[in-house]
């Protein structure tokens, strides 16, 4: 039953209407060397309003670029930036009215090899200290465990540490739920402060930097894309996950302060409203305690996934509140749905019968609920072993005696993905069939959209994650420990691999993935890569959209009406992410949007 509560919204409109858009606003120039060669597949990227909007576009084989569609009579702040230079930043650049601004740059070759190891992404460093764990056991569970948070080998988790800080740190991370064995984290500080020695790190990244092959440019196909990244929050956010709303309006939830944002991404710089969710009675850290909360944290409830039903409601999982929320969009009202069971509501998918279906990671369910009828059900699926089976029924009693003994690690606490089998991706397929992850027992199931009936398969991979069907009822899957995406066929139960292309090769971590229904194309998050990465089924061919933020951590893809890609810088803690300020994203592969936004499939 609803509770029928209606809560005032909070309302704040940001991002005043800045003169209308013509399509010729904007700057035209080119991007050269000292010699006055061009620098092709550069990042020229355009900053302007508050909250801001940036704008990135690729300079051309002549170096040329244009960054249209800018708003008119409005101050930028343009920044340039290709791997082996030095960032161009210059502020105070107007666009006027119908016209390009003329506007060139030089840029100066970076002449110490340290600056160059810096600018590239975290997984070239994390390669590094891939190569140094030798078991595959150790170094799988490593990726599973400890990158699901943050990007590893990012500037702030490649720093060299002594033991102390080590220490704190691992216990830290372990009590958020990264569960390590005890054998591999008593040689994490060695490893790290090795494999990130700058004396042996920045000559083993930078060989050969001088090379013109050495971080060479996107294709030319790759170079049309025009990416737009619009702030979302603050230093202390976790954008998880948004959707393209039917009405074109973007919607994310901030988990870190119990927050819904909506972005309306039609007006100039892009306009943007914040609803605060309610917390009714749940303390900080809800069901997961204090211990579990990153610091400077201020979730109750920790809204964590959200879809849209038929008639445009939006239903939310609340991790930490253990309940559902659905919000209005027609009078922006909050109504809170609390759940019969289980712990830590987490990816949700609404049926055509309006029905819906979440996995519950925290205690191994699947949920479903049907706002018709108010029918629950609490669906427990298996576990790998009687002794975990009986371990799951008492986690109850193990989050009650958590405020009393450090239980670090026991839980699966931060984000409820650390131990445990974990139900983790969920996706409804075009037949009606429920189709589910179990993350750490490395395995998907099917639940009988009637009777609820689970059946489970093992995948041929490990960390099967964020999983979507595609037109023809294919799964598809990304493996985020074994660096694939992978196909399955519900009617013959075969897999079918592909390796992330992302080089190096091996240092994927893929979170997530999404299909565009109307071309069966999928994108994946090159979560540790600052890359978005198409496969085309047809073809079969992955396409690398490099991504202008360093430290884009992505963990969920929607689609506009015009084929666009949005996704969200999610990285937590979000203070690592260049700037410390997360946004939201929008990847238009085939150059600058020149129309509204309206919703996806
Ligand atoms: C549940 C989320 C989560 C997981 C999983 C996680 N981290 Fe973190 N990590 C964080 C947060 C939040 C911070 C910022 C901590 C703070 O200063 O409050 C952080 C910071 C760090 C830092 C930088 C510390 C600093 O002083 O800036 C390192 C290094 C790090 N993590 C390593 C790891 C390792 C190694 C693992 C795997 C054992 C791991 N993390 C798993 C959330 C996580």
């Amino acid at each position: 039953m609803m509770n029928g509560l209606r809560f005032t919204k909070v309302l704040l409109l940001v991002g005043s209407v800045l003169g209308s858009v013509t399509h010729a606003a904007g700057f035209q120039g080119s991007v050269l060397d000292e010699a006055g060669e061009p620098i092709v597949g550069a990042m020229v990227t355009a900053r302007f309003s508050t909250p801001f909007q940036e704008r990135t576009v690729f300079t051309n084989d002549q170096g040329g670029f244009e960054l249209t569609g800018l708003p008119e009579s409005t101050d930028h702040l343009i920044r340039v930036r290709r791997i082996g230079w030095h960032d161009v930043r210059s502020g105070g650049h107007m666009t006027a009215a119908d016209e390009l601004t003329p506007l060139d740059f030089t840029m100066v070759r970076h002449t110490d090899p340290a600056l160059v190891a810096a600018q590239l992404p975290a997984n070239h460093w994390y390669e590094l200290l891939l190569n140094k764990l030798e078991s595959e056991h150790d170094r799988e569970q490593f990726v599973r465990q400890c990158t699901f948070c943050h990007q590893q080998g990012n500037p702030a988790t490649r720093l060299q540490r002594d033991p102390e800080e080590w220490s704190k740190i691992l216990a830290l991370m372990a009590r958020m739920g990264a569960g390590l064995d005890e054998d591999l984290r008593e040689r994490v500080p060695e490893l790290f402060n090795t494999a990130y020695d700058p004396a042996t790190a920045v000559p083993a990244l930078t060989e050969g930097w001088q090379d013109p092959d050495f971080a060479p440019p996107p294709s030319e196909n790759v170079r049309q894309a025009v990416v737009d990244e619009f702030q979302l929050g603050g230093r202390s956010s976790m954008q998880h996950d948004m959707i393209v709303h039917p009405s074109g309006d973007i919607y994310s939830v901030d988990m870190t302060t119990d927050t819904l944002f909506r972005l309306d991404p039609g007006v100039p710089g892009g306009s943007r409203e914040w609803f605060s969710i309610p917390r009714e009675d749940v303390p900080l850290g809800g069901v997961m305690g204090l211990a579990a909360l990153p610091s400077n944290s201020e979730m109750h409830v920790g809204p964590h996934s959200l879809q849209a039903d038929s008639k445009g409601a939006i239903w939310i999982t609340l991790a930490t509140g253990n309940r559902l929320a659905k919000f209005d969009p027609s009078d922006d009202s909050f109504t809170i749905e609390p759940l019969p069971g289980g712990i830590y509501p987490h990816t949700l998918r609404i049926d055509d019968r309006d029905r819906v279906w979440y996995t519950i990671a925290g205690s191994n369910h699947v949920g479903m609920y049907d706002p018709d009828s108010g029918q629950h059900e609490t669906i427990r699926v298996p576990a790998r072993s009687f002794g975990e089976a009986v371990m799951l029924r008492m986690i109850p009693a193990f989050i009650w005696l958590s405020q009393y003994i450090d239980l670090s690690g026991a839980l699966g606490a931060g984000g409820g993905e650390g131990v445990g089998p974990v139900p983790y991706g969920i996706d409804i397929a075009p037949n009606g069939d429920i189709w589910f992850s179990q993350l750490n027992a490395h395995r998907i199931g099917r639940i009988d959209p009637e009777t609820f009936e689970v059946a489970m398969i093992d995948t041929p991979f490990t960390a099967p994650r964020r999983m979507r069907f595609d037109s023809k009822g294919n799964l598809w899957i990304p493996g985020f420990s074994s660096n694939l995406i992978s196909k399955f066929n519900p009617e013959t139960l075969e897999f079918q691999s592909y390796t992330m292309p992302t080089e190096p090769l091996g240092t994927e971590t893929p979170y997530s993935l999404n299909v565009d229904r109307r071309t069966d194309t999928v994108w994946i998050c090159g979560t540790n890569s600052d890359t978005l990465i198409s496969f085309d089924t047809a073809s079969e061919v992955f396409t690398i959209y490099p991504l202008p933020t360093q430290v884009t951590y992505t963990r969920d893809i929607d689609f506009d009406s015009e084929g666009r890609v949005w996704t969200s810088n999610s990285n937590v803690p979000a203070w690592q992410i260049e700037t410390g300020i997360p946004r939201v994203l929008r990847l238009s592969p085939r150059g600058t949007p020149t129309s509204e936004v309206s919703g996806g499939q």
